[in-house]
């Protein structure tokens, strides 16, 4: 993975005037070309009058997950802690929702806006222990990137 290559490519889609859902669309598919441990990638985005995230755009296997409780998995749990979960063996936790069973590791990273949480990327992996801090590095940086499409 190459994070200078892919803020390249994600600065250049935001100057575009493409509307918010397909940038954010596009970076699912950059992320998920770019990355090779990247499987699924998608963004759930809080709606606070159903306490619940629900799913936004995303690439790779359509999941039933649309609509998760904040607090519940590790999607729910983010939303409350507001920091970056890394998952490196999802077998390891209890609080899980578990989307195929491919997936061995996930990792997601909050996306706040004057220090409320908004929204998150979340991302699966058929790879077992993938992430590094490179990984944190670059979704940390991207989801302050992309605070303003949501
Ligand atoms: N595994 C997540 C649910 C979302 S799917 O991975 C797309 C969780 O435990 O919150």
């Amino acid at each position: 993975m190459n994070n200078e290559r892919i803020f390249n490519l994600i600065d250049e889609l935001l100057i575009t005037n493409k509307p918010e859902q397909e940038k954010l669309k596009s970076i699912c598919s950059i992320l998920k070309e770019e990355v090779f441990h990247y499987d699924w990638v998608g963004f759930y985005i809080l709606d606070k009058t159903q306490n619940s995230l629900l799913l936004g755009p995303y690439v790779g296997k359509p999941t039933d997950h649309t609509k998760i409780p904040v607090g519940k998995g590790v999607c729910g749990q983010v939303a409350q802690s507001c920091s970056t979960m890394v998952v490196q063996d999802v077998s390891n936790i209890d609080n899980y929702i578990a989307c195929s069973i491919e997936v061995q590791s996930e990792i997601v990273v909050p996306i706040m806006r004057n220090n409320e949480f908004i929204a998150e990327i979340d991302i699966d992996s058929h790879a077992f222990a993938p992430f590094t801090n490179r990984d944190e590095e670059l979704l940390e940086t991207i989801a302050s990137k992309i605070k303003g499409l949501f």
